[in-house]
């Protein structure tokens, strides 16, 4: 019995495999063995599966949550109000902040707006339809630490998100006077509020340094000293419109003349 079982394994081994012989005949030896190792295996690889499959649904949840809870997604719920807010002003829109294309498509889509936007992180992983705003450039990157690439005076609106909460007051107080000279009529700025999440360490590369989430007051401070002032008008009309919605925006928004 021993015999007949130990040589198929030496058979085994003389063809150049002598472990897995080993192994096979071991195991048949003992099929109660072999079966239990097999069900362990089997679960740990299920484990190991399903743990990586909702390893990666969650990744792609946050993904879609961080940008459901941006500021910039904010943009898009707030345009109606803007719209009624700015009225005839709306008509020439510079978005500045992530996700740009999203807002100017969005802008573009009714035909009466004619619209850009500075995409300040990156573009690398964008769709065909962003690929072809940048194309024809509407949507082009810059780095808002510096000059915008815009002559003076070039929008009657400038809409920011997303983009003022990773830069320090140094850069503010360049950055801030720089988006009041492109536009004419009024400079809209989407801030985080400082009790929302914050972005993904995983996001941090692309935004270069964490978001400082300021309060309101810190803001409207911080306006009084750049000199910058409460665009009355729209900000009456934006609270109208707002109120009668009952639309409570995630962000803090605020209207600036420029
Ligand atoms: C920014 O500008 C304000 C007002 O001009 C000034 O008081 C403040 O010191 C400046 N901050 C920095 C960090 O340069």
């Amino acid at each position: 019995m021993s015999r007949r079982s130990v040589n198929p394994s030496r058979r085994v081994s003389d063809g150049g495999l002598p472990s897995v012989g080993g192994l096979f005949h071991h195991k048949s030896r003992s099929p109660p063995v072999l079966t239990i190792a097999l069900v362990v295996l089997g679960v740990i690889l299920l484990i190991a599966y399903f743990n990586s499959g909702s390893g990666v649904t969650v990744t792609s949840r946050e993904a879609v949550s961080r940008s459901e809870g941006s500021c910039t997604s904010e943009v898009m719920r707030a345009l109606p109000y803007l719209k009624k807010a700015y009225g005839t002003a709306m008509q020439k829109v510079l978005h500045v902040g992530p996700d740009s294309c999203t807002v100017v498509s969005n802008l573009l889509k009714e035909g009466k707006v004619e619209a850009w936007g500075v995409e300040p992180y990156d573009l690398e992983d964008t769709d065909s339809s962003c690929k072809s705003l940048v194309r024809k450039g509407f949507v082009r990157m810059s780095d808002i630490k510096f000059p915008l690439p815009y002559r003076s005076d070039s929008f009657n609106l400038v809409v920011v998100s997303d983009a003022l909460d990773y830069l320090t007051p140094r850069y503010l107080n360049k950055t801030l006077p720089d988006l009041a000279r492109v536009s004419t009529d009024g400079l809209v700025i989407f801030a985080g509020n400082p009790g929302q999440q914050k972005p993904k360490v995983s996001e941090l590369p692309k935004f270069g340094r964490p978001a400082k989430l300021r309060s309101s007051s810190w803001w409207t401070r911080y306006f009084v000293q750049t000199g910058l002032t409460e665009n009355e008008g729209p900000l009456k009309k934006f609270e109208e419109a707002t109120s009668k919605n009952e639309y409570k925006p995630d962000c803090q928004i605020f209207h600036l003349s420029t």
